[in-house]
């Protein structure tokens, strides 16, 4: 059995821990996070450490905190053989370089709390600090996804770039296409289907293709009536700067 530590408690930190939870080829070791009290979607069955001079021998150790966080946690504690990861997407591999084994473990997902996500179709994204442990690492990623790609720090970091515009930027923007409706005192499920629709079509289609709408028709009456409703809302730049790369179509 490949025995697994998790630190950090957040998002990704909870999914890794159902799947590797419902994996029999892992056993969870220990689960660190910097609360006082366990957090309530870690079960009593999971030891729990507050303590980071409380964690002890393991395989693989996944660090899953805030970004701006992990050079200071990898610092805080020595893996000995074990293996240690991080799983951000925009993190140089170096930032885990006071450690003899470690590496990438990043998951190309938006992860939250609600979910329940099929690992299996995943990207992951993995680097290492030398062959061997790539080799090692790959076996272990193979265990979550059927997708694991070898990836620079730059590249990943390119990637990360792509996944942040959209998944993050689409997200807000249906925020705050909702929004409008809500201000207006508008129902905003009647968006729900456009939304589902936005998506589903991109399986059948390209991106270009599926493109619709008055930036690209050119319907300029329509745009400036747009604009006039906007008027001074925050949103007002958005929506100019998006139209303007629409009828661009450059980066
Ligand atoms: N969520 C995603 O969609 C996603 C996808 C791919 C990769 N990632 C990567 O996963 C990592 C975690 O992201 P997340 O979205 O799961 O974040 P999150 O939900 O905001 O959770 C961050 C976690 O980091 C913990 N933390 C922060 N500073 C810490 C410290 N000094 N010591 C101990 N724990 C600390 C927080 O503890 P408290 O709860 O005590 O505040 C929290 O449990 C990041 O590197 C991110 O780039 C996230």
């Amino acid at each position: 059995m490949i025995e697994v530590t998790l630190i950090g408690t957040g998002r990704l930190s909870f999914n890794l821990m159902n799947e590797i939870l419902n994996n029999k080829r892992f056993k969870l070791n220990q689960v660190f996070g910097r609360s006082k009290f366990r957090p309530k979607h870690i079960s009593d069955d999971v030891d729990y450490i507050k303590e980071i001079k409380n964690i002890n021998n393991s395989d693989f150790y996944l660090i899953a905190v805030s970004d701006n966080e992990i050079y200071n946690v990898s610092n805080q504690f020595d893996a000995k053989e074990g293996i240690v990861l991080h799983v951000s997407g925009n993190t140089n591999i170096n930032v885990l370089s006071n450690h003899k084994n470690y590496g990438v473990f990043y998951p190309l997902q938006t992860f939250s709390y609600e979910t329940n996500l099929n690992f299996r179709e995943i990207p992951i994204i993995i680097e290492a600090n030398n062959k061997i442990n790539q080799k090692k690492i790959e076996k272990f990623s193979k265990i979550f996804s059927k997708k694991v790609c070898k990836m620079s720090s730059n590249e990943r970091a390119i990637c990360h770039l792509s996944a942040t515009i959209a998944n993050n930027f689409t997200n807000h923007l249906v925020f705050k296409a909702e929004q409008i409706l809500e201000k207006n005192g508008i129902d905003k499920k009647i968006l729900q289907p456009l939304i589902k629709e936005t998506f589903n079509k991109l399986d059948r289609m390209t991106t270009s293709e599926a493109q619709t709408g008055p930036a690209l028709r050119n319907d300029n009456l329509t745009i400036e009536s747009h604009l006039r409703q906007l008027n001074e809302s925050d949103f007002l730049n958005l929506y100019k700067e998006i139209t303007k790369s629409i009828r661009s179509n450059e980066l």
